[in-house]
């Protein structure tokens, strides 16, 4: 695997650390629930991609490494992607045209439906604003990719050379970003003598998850992953992700190395849908804050994490060492003070 073949451009804050949690760790194997079953819990670790650097890091940085390489590559003069209103990786993405001194024309979906002031105005939204991106806002349920096709029509009419970035930069291209962080986290992991028994990760437009399973398995290092679902039911989650992993793997020319019993997704807690909060999301977002001070956010890392606790109560990884990769996100707590506010006593 020779990842530097695909011309990635470097301004990620690398490698970033991979830190043990005691105090979570502590706290969920001294559960009611865990001692009813005589103790037991998960060893748990975190990867923290939320301090990759880039307007306040997360997992798009890794991704935008790569696409940023192409797009310098063909000459463009725009970035152009979607997300919903409080999109982190629209957020990153501004982030990188300013580096690099492109143009970038962001389309926010109101995908959640919510009208509150700082869902609408505040967190990623006000960064985005901030960085200087040409912001335009549509519908909940909007075809975001003929949105795409609509902008970067504009923007080459007008003469500039667009370059278009799906939706949570999931592509081939952007999921190598996290095949390398498969690589870093193994080369780290050994250095360390520490065996990982299981990663977590949120798993959404798919191309984290895609490109850590890509990785791990062209390396042959045979971790398994768990990707905790944030949007879709299961069976299309793990539909989307193989398919990513298997093209990625295509990429770095060892197809066959994915299969299909290697993604996995557990999508029961998405509670009410994309973006909405729950209580558990909120205890989740409070213990890994009251534990070892690890700042989540409300629409990804916590519900991630909200998983991750249900399991380890039930008992799911007992005596495993299990990594958390936290994706980043926390700039999204502002978009969501007012559902935050009342519960956070
Ligand atoms: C903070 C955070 N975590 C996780 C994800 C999910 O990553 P992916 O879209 O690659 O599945 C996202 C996606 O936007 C995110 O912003």
């Amino acid at each position: 695997m020779h990842l530097a073949r695909y011309n990635p451009v470097r301004f990620a804050h690398l490698p970033t650390p991979l830190e043990p949690l005691p105090r979570l760790t502590e706290a969920l194997s001294g559960s009611p629930e865990s001692l009813k079953r005589g103790g037991g819990g998960p060893n748990l670790w975190i990867k923290r991609d939320d301090c990759t650097g880039l307007a306040g890091g997360g997992n798009k940085t890794r991704k935008l490494e790569y696409l940023l390489g192409d797009a310098l590559a063909n000459d463009a003069t725009t970035l152009v992607t979607q997300g919903a209103v409080q999109s982190n990786h629209v957020r990153q993405t501004v982030a990188a045209a300013c580096r690099f001194g492109l143009d970038c024309e962001i389309i926010l979906e109101e995908r959640t439906g919510s009208n509150a002031v700082d869902y609408t105005q505040s967190g990623n939204v006000l960064l985005d604003d901030l960085m200087g991106a040409k912001i335009r806002r549509v519908p909940g349920g909007t075809d975001m990719n003929e949105q795409l096709a609509l902008v970067a029509a504009e923007v080459a009419a007008r003469g500039g050379r667009p370059y278009v970035i799906p939706g949570g930069g999931s592509n081939v291209i952007g999921a190598l970003g996290y095949v390398e962080c498969a690589l870093e986290l193994v080369n780290q992991a050994n250095e360390m003598g520490l065996e990982i028994d299981r990663i977590v990760t949120a798993t959404g437009s798919a191309g984290t998850h895609a490109g850590l399973v890509a990785g791990i398995a062209v390396m042959g290092a045979d971790i398994p992953i768990l990707g905790i679902g944030v949007r879709a039911p299961k069976a299309a989650q793990e539909a989307n992700v193989f398919k990513l992993a298997v093209e990625t793997a295509d990429l770095l020319g060892h197809k066959d190395r994915v299969t299909r019993d290697m993604v996995v997704a557990d999508c029961d807690y998405v509670g009410a849908g994309y973006g909405i909060v729950d209580e558990e999301v909120i205890e989740a977002l409070k213990l890994a804050a009251r534990t070892d001070a690890i700042l989540l956010d409300p629409v990804y890392t916590g519900k991630a994490m909200k998983g991750l606790i249900a399991l380890s109560k039930q008992g799911a990884f007992d005596g495993e060492t299990v990594v958390f990769l936290h994706t980043g996100g926390a700039q999204g707590l502002f978009g969501y003070q007012s559902v935050l506010d009342g519960h956070l006593g």
